[in-house]
């Protein structure tokens, strides 16, 4: 993640971002005038990286994952995909960008239709198949990827499935598709510790395997440091702090940010534990 605005990208890649947000801004009309929601937002996103925006409940995190999925209009700004602006992109250009960004959210149960096993569940997927692959084999393949035995769990329906078991046929069913990015949208937060950590597992491993970017938004900086190459933090709809994790947890320059980590004393020791 760089801010736009600079000339050279802080990763030092100097290569065009797979995702961008370019001064974009999200206004809510509420009774008595307008909250601004995301305020003047540039956030670059680079292959192959995790990236995590974190802030407080109502900071504009999901306002702004909203906009780079094409889900909500932005009141202004652009929405960039491989340098080419998707701001306003219809009909089969957006179906296609749906297909290479997929987003994973929190409560997979609401996704899930309670009669379908999870085999017929992604069945019903429009799938990217690769070569000879059948719609079965490619099944199978995605939930290895997400760490569930193919056998067990396609003929599971959803209520005998743990919240973390649910999380990653979601995320398989999002692989499906062969996603160039995975938005993952406090696609943890309802999982208890234990469970998380392995969630959080998975979602490293597919981007080491599968070379996946991965956006990871939550509220919880912890996580977020865990998972994530860089961090940007948001605050009242602002870009407050950005920079490589380390540099983030070892080097925080905003006050907001040095309260989130605050929260969070022993974030330092779990560092060691990462993956
Ligand atoms: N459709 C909407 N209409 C009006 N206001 C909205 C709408 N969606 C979001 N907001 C407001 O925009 C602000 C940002 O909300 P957003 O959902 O993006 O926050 P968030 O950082 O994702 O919070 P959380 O951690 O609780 O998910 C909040 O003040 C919220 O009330
Ligand atoms: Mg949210």
């Amino acid at each position: 993640m760089t801010d736009t605005k600079a000339d050279t990208p802080a990763t030092g890649t100097g290569l065009v971002p797979v995702l961008s947000a370019t001064h974009v801004t999200k206004q809510f009309k509420v009774a008595g005038g307008h909250i601004t929601a995301v305020d003047d937002v540039s956030v670059d996103f680079h292959a192959g990286k995790v990236l995590a925006v974190v802030g407080e409940s109502g900071s504009g995190k999901s306002t702004l994952a909203r906009m780079l999925l094409r889900l909500m209009p932005v009141t202004s700004g652009t929405i960039s995909y491989m340098g080419k602006d998707v701001t306003n992109i219809k009909g089969g250009e957006l179906r296609s960008y749906w297909r290479d960004v997929q987003a994973v959210f929190q409560d997979p149960f609401s996704s899930f239709n309670q009669f379908f096993t999870v085999g017929a569940t992604l069945k019903r997927r429009m799938a990217a198949k690769q070569g000879d692959e059948t719609l079965d084999e490619l099944i199978e393949r995605c939930l290895s990827y997400v760490g569930l035995k193919p056998g067990d769990a396609i003929s599971k329906y959803p209520h005998q499935l743990s919240g973390g078991q649910r999380q990653r046929v979601m995320i398989a069913r999002a692989l499906m598709m062969n996603p160039k990015v995975l938005l993952a949208d406090e696609a943890t937060s309802m999982l208890d510790a234990s469970l998380r950590v392995s969630a959080l597992n998975v979602l490293q491993d597919l981007r080491s395997r599968l070379g996946l970017t991965v956006l990871f938004i939550t509220h919880d900086i912890g996580q977020a440091c865990y998972l994530a190459d860089e961090v940007v933090v948001m605050e009242n709809g602002l870009v407050v702090e950005r920079g490589t994790t380390d540099a983030v947890i070892f080097d925080p320059q905003n006050a907001y940010t040095k309260r989130l980590l605050a929260d969070v004393p022993d974030l330092k020791g779990s560092l060691k534990k990462r993956p």
